[in-house]
């Protein structure tokens, strides 16, 4: 039996016709809080990508892709104090009744598949990875926003925050940023902090009342995160809190010296920020924070990381060391956007094929072109030759082959450089046009 008809479409023999939507459906829109990247934005969205790729590549990072989601144990095990796990997370119950989550951030994954594979330490590898999050949506915040970003695994030498931060550093001055600030900060080990939140704790109950309603009910679980409260209440009252970098224990010190050494050393330019912890539970010794001062403060984070030296045995594997960074690709870009730097490209393909001989020309041209390397496109539709000439401008190719019919019937093709004012034109035999517009382009 053939499938039923659907309901409201009419039905002839043999043939089933949809009946037009109904006309009062609006129209479908993308997920608030998620937005689509399309061309020419998209093309500086590449820029970026293939930018970090490259740094990234250069320094020995391979490329990572995890899956999209994971057991949810896998991102609870981040730290169930953490806003991003407890209250953010697009958690799911798949067909067959698993326990799922849509990747809040891209650092579970990856040690969960450095767990996995037990790759060679260090593992160094880089990911450009889209992240879920259920936030309030607002400039610079999404519920679904892309994340660029390291994790080294299996090394505690402080030369390997160094690089990471440099990498980091080198992505945002590479495209031209001049107003991003790096805060930097150790929170120590196992060692020195629990020493460390007794004193903060001691501080914090004397004058519980005079923080933010959220950290009045939570600074018993999480004293960390009131430091880095950005509430007036809690940063008037954490004022002269102890400072975690004053109680870092010797190796903790040491670790931390080689790393600011290391940063002046290479010229890499930062700010002590004692308050900055970061929002996940993970973290040990090294912190950081990239913020573009161009945009608005609640946003402006434009990347951050640290080091993770437990997650890797909270995740099931042997003591390994880990450190990292994510860059907000979307966050980036609009700290593009107000510094006013990478703007889009002007042009979609170096050559334009306008063909009025009925189309064949314009089809075996683009190809050829293309298949020697060269961006070219064409019109379709047997447009007007003014018409495929309008496209040719638009689309900022340097250089125009034209066909007609005299160019047809005598094997040749006219090349018309566009961007010259004086519009140059020359006559080149067919067989010959591929090498010639290459000639032009070097
Ligand atoms: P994170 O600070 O939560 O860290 O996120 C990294 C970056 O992602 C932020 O600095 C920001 O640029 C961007 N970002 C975060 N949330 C949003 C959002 N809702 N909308 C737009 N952009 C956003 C992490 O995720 C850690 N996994 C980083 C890390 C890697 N630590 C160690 N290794």
């Amino acid at each position: 039996m053939g499938p039923s008809p659907v309901e409201g479409s009419a039905v002839i023999p043999g043939l089933t016709v949809a009946s037009p939507p109904v006309p009062s459906a609006p129209p479908f829109r993308a997920p608030s809080g998620t937005h689509d990247v399309l061309p020419p934005e998209s093309a500086r969205w590449q820029a970026v990508v293939g930018r970090f790729a490259t740094l990234a590549g250069r320094a020995g990072y391979g490329l990572v892709v995890n899956p999209v989601f994971e057991e949810i144990g896998v991102f609870q095990r981040v730290g169930e104090g953490t806003d991003v796990v407890r209250k953010e997370m697009y958690a799911f119950e798949d067909r067959g009744g698993r326990a799922l989550a849509l990747r809040p951030e891209g650092t579970a994954s990856v040690v969960r598949a450095y767990v996995q594979h037990r790759p060679t330490p260090p593992w160094k590898v880089w990911y450009a990875a889209p992240s879920f999050r259920y936030e309030r949506p607002q400039a610079g915040r999404y519920r679904q926003h892309h994340q660029l970003g390291v994790e080294v695994l299996g090394s505690d030498d402080a030369d390997v925050d160094v690089e990471v931060i440099v990498l980091a550093d080198e992505l945002y001055r590479s495209l031209g940023l001049d107003q991003v600030t790096l805060a930097l900060n150790s929170i120590g080990d196992a060692v020195c902090r629990p020493g460390y939140l007794r004193l903060l704790d001691a501080y914090l109950a004397e004058r519980g009342d005079q923080l933010c309603g959220e950290h009045r009910q939570r600074r018993v679980e999480q004293p960390l995160r009131v430091l880095d409260c950005k509430r007036p209440e809690c940063r008037d009252a954490t004022e002269a809190a102890p400072r975690m970098l004053d109680h870092l224990c010797e190796p903790c010190t040491a670790h931390f010296n080689r790393v600011r050494r290391g940063l002046d050393a290479l010229g890499t330019t930062y700010g002590l920020d004692s308050r900055l912890v970061r929002g996940f539970d993970y973290y040990t010794r090294t912190t950081f924070e990239f913020a573009a001062t161009a945009l608005e403060g609640a946003q402006n984070a434009v990347g951050g990381g640290g080091r993770y030296d437990g997650l890797v045995e909270e995740l099931g594997g042997p003591p390994t060391p880990g450190i990292g960074f994510g860059i907000g690709i979307e966050r980036v870009l609009l700290a593009c956007d107000a510094e006013g730097v990478l703007a889009p490209p002007e042009a979609t393909v170096d050559v334009w094929v306008v063909d009025a001989t009925g189309g064949d020309a314009a089809r075996d041209l683009t190809w050829s072109l293309r298949r020697a390397g060269v961006a070219a496109d064409r019109a379709f539709d047997e447009r007007s030759m003014r018409a495929q000439m309008k496209l040719a401008d638009r689309s900022g190719a340097r250089l125009a082959l034209l066909v007609g019919p005299d160019e047809a019937s005598a094997g040749t093709v006219s090349l018309r450089r566009l961007r010259d004012d004086d519009g140059t034109q020359e006559l080149v035999a067919r067989h010959h046009v591929v090498a010639r517009v290459k000639e032009l382009l070097a």
